[in-house]
């Protein structure tokens, strides 16, 4: 068993990012490690300049990530943490898998169309061949398992595709190469939506930052973004079913369920027939007392940037190490020389 994930360090960890992913990140480091399986958890910046970027943002933005992640409850001593960047052996796999990878599965993806919009022309290269260099994030260390939200399902499904056919196209019957890696997706909160549109997810690139709730929002700022949530007129219903056509009810009450650990029946249960007037102040405190501890310790940690390059640094040297094999495998079973 090997858990690979990773996140893109542009701009605030959001709630959806939270408990879409990371809550997941923390729950199988602390399961797992303690049974001597390695979890690698990697800031994705080379997939950060896939889009337009201003360098020193990036810069400091990693480094947040950083911190926002051990806030969280990654363990620098018990997690792999690092950054794509210092373990050159990502890029270099996605170019072997570049060879392997197809134009229309490519062409497919739903963050490509999203991303690229009407102007495919004016796109970035990295932006259409960024689910090779994701592949090329799991594939590289035999990741068994992926804890990722909903929207990055598609990105592990093409991952296998690749894996499969460099399996077949280049390897002994019965000796394949890659591990086929499976998607962990959480029950509730698989897809946390914006505060401000049910039908969009929640997104660290929506330009409004009330659509979100930030890690790093003080207690005012989320109460008065859960306030302004929009919602429709009728109280909540006491079953799930109740919620279909009512998206943004369905989201708050996800957020709910997610927050607490329990699920939409069991919030249902004790909102059923209330106003959102109840619900809402209700909906802020749980976050509110949840982050408190996870906004303190990040303010903690942003103090110290020798300390945060000092995860990465030792969190590099020693994916570094687990890359190298499988890397080396590559080359050879493509019958690239190297030496
Ligand atoms: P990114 O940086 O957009 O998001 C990081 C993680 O947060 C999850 N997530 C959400 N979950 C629920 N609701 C939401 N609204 C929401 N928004 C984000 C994402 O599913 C993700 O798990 N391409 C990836 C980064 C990546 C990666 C990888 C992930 C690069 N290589 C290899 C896994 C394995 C991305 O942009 O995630």
């Amino acid at each position: 068993m090997r858990i690979v994930s990773g996140i893109q360090p542009t701009g605030n960890l959001h709630l959806g990012n939270y408990l879409g992913a990371i809550r997941n990140w923390v729950r199988m480091q602390d399961e797992h490690t303690a049974q001597g399986h390695e979890c690698l958890y990697f800031l994705a910046d080379l997939h950060a300049i896939s889009m337009p970027h201003v360098p020193a943002d990036l810069a400091a933005n990693t480094r947040e990530m950083v911190a926002a992640l051990v806030a969280c409850g990654i363990d620098p001593d018990k997690s792999i943490l690092f950054n794509q960047t210092q373990v050159p052996a990502h890029a270099e796999m996605q170019w072997l898998l570049n060879g392997t990878a197809r134009m229309g599965w490519l062409n497919r993806m739903t963050q490509w169309k999203d991303k690229a919009g009407k102007n495919r022309e004016g796109a970035s290269v990295a932006l259409f061949t960024y689910p090779v260099l994701q592949a090329a994030d799991v594939l590289l260390y035999q990741a068994t398992h992926v804890p990722v939200g909903e929207d990055q399902k598609q990105h592990l499904e093409l991952a296998r595709d690749i894996a499969q056919k460099f399996n077949n196209d280049f390897c002994d019957e019965g000796a394949p190469l890659f591990t086929l890696p499976d998607p962990i997706i959480p029950p509730e909160a698989a897809r946390i939506m914006s505060l401000r549109d049910g039908s969009g997810k929640m997104s660290k690139s929506d330009p409004s930052d009330m659509s979100r709730i930030n890690l790093t929002d003080d207690a005012d700022t989320i109460m008065t973004k859960i306030k302004k949530a929009k919602t429709d007129p009728e109280p909540l219903p006491s079953e799930k079913a109740g919620l279909e056509g009512r998206p943004e009810a369905a989201n708050l009450v996800g957020i709910y369920a997610a927050m607490a650990g329990t699920s939409a029946e069991v919030v249902l249960a004790d909102f059923g027939g209330k106003g959102f007037g109840a619900f809402k102040p209700a909906l802020g405190e749980l976050l509110v007392e949840s982050l408190a501890p996870i906004n303190a310790r990040f303010v903690e940690l942003q103090q110290d940037r020798a300390v945060l390059d000092g995860f990465l640094r030792k969190g590099s040297e020693k994916a570094r190490a687990l890359a190298a094999p499988t890397l080396a495998r590559t080359y050879e079973a493509l019958g690239l020389v190297t030496a």
